[in-house]
């Protein structure tokens, strides 16, 4: 079994940006700007955030944080949304996801220039996704693709189970994993809550992608020995013995699955680092509109 160091990769490729960063700037160019709006102070969305932050200094961007209360209007949002549109020292920016219930985030995705938009959440960039264009991919998928090219994981003609149909994650990856591309080219089966024989379905897989936010649902019992298992859970379970009293949990039961498998991701340090990343590679891309050319 190896374990994919999402850690080390994403270290690797904040390098690899950083570099280009400095090149830009020798010859005269701005850093790459990203902004981050952040509302309310859920714990998880504050560390998203702090990280992406953090990973921007790391890869020599700029980086501004719009901070909002809960009691936030969904006008006020939109008017920052359109700010930040206009405004041309802003390369791409982020709307921390969830919102609160009295504001549509489908709404604000949309008002969202799809030019800026590094999380690749507009659905001009998702239907572009889905046919192959160039375009900002979401950084959850994107992440993955890149640890399965990085570790030379074979998945031509592969079956690949992913767990989940979620906008940001399940529906993506599914979608790349099985465009004519490598790493892709892969047969896909999506489960999700009203999936039946789940279990059979699974075990039939080479490539299981988790990403259901269920902390330990893929046991041993549904694994084909030599499997390769992404791993994309990270609930927050309440630990005493940890200072912040929780620990990540992921959606496998990774002490009994890991020995069974050819490759697995680490929660935490597995999908997590590469997300931050690739969201710092879109924001390069939409600085240098190596995506969406002028
Ligand atoms: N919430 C969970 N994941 C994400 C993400 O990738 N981007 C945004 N904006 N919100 C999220």
């Amino acid at each position: 079994m190896e374990l994919i160091d999402g850690k080390k990769v994403s270290d690797e490729i904040k390098q690899e940006i950083a570099v280009k960063v400095e090149q830009i700037v020798a010859a005269g160019g701005r850093r790459p700007h990203l902004a981050a709006v952040l509302v309310g102070h859920d714990g998880g969305s504050e560390t998203y955030v702090a990280h992406k932050v953090k990973a921007c200094g790391q890869c020599g961007f700029e980086s501004t944080l719009i901070r909002f209360e809960d009691d936030v209007t969904e006008e006020e949002l939109l008017a920052t949304v359109a700010k930040l549109n206009a405004d041309p020292n802003i390369d791409g920016y982020i709307v921390q996801l969830p919102l609160p219930r009295h504001i549509s985030e489908q709404r604000i995705i949309e008002a969202i220039d799809y030019r800026k938009d590094v999380d690749g959440f507009h659905p001009i960039n998702v239907g572009r996704m889905s046919i192959g264009l160039p375009c900002f991919l979401s950084a959850t998928p994107a992440g993955i693709i890149e640890l399965l090219a990085r570790y030379d994981i074979d998945t031509k003609g592969k079956r690949c189970v992913v767990l989940g149909r979620s906008n940001i994650v399940g529906k993506p990856v599914a979608m790349l994993m099985m465009q004519k591309h490598n790493p892709g080219d892969a047969t896909v089966t999506v489960c999700h809550s009203a999936t039946k024989d789940l279990k059979e379905i699974v075990r039939e897989a080479d490539i299981i992608i988790a990403a259901l936010g269920s902390p330990g649902f893929v046991t041993a019992d549904m694994v084909k020995p030599g499997a390769v298992i992404i791993d994309v859970g990270t609930t927050r379970v309440p630990d005493a013995t940890r200072k912040s009293g929780f620990r990540l949990c992921g959606d496998v039961d990774f002490d009994n699955v890991a020995p069974m498998c050819s490759y697995i991701t680490p929660v935490p340090g597995g999908v997590g680092p590469m997300t931050i990343v690739s969201l710092m590679r879109n924001t390069l891309a939409a600085a240098d509109h190596s995506v969406y050319p002028l």
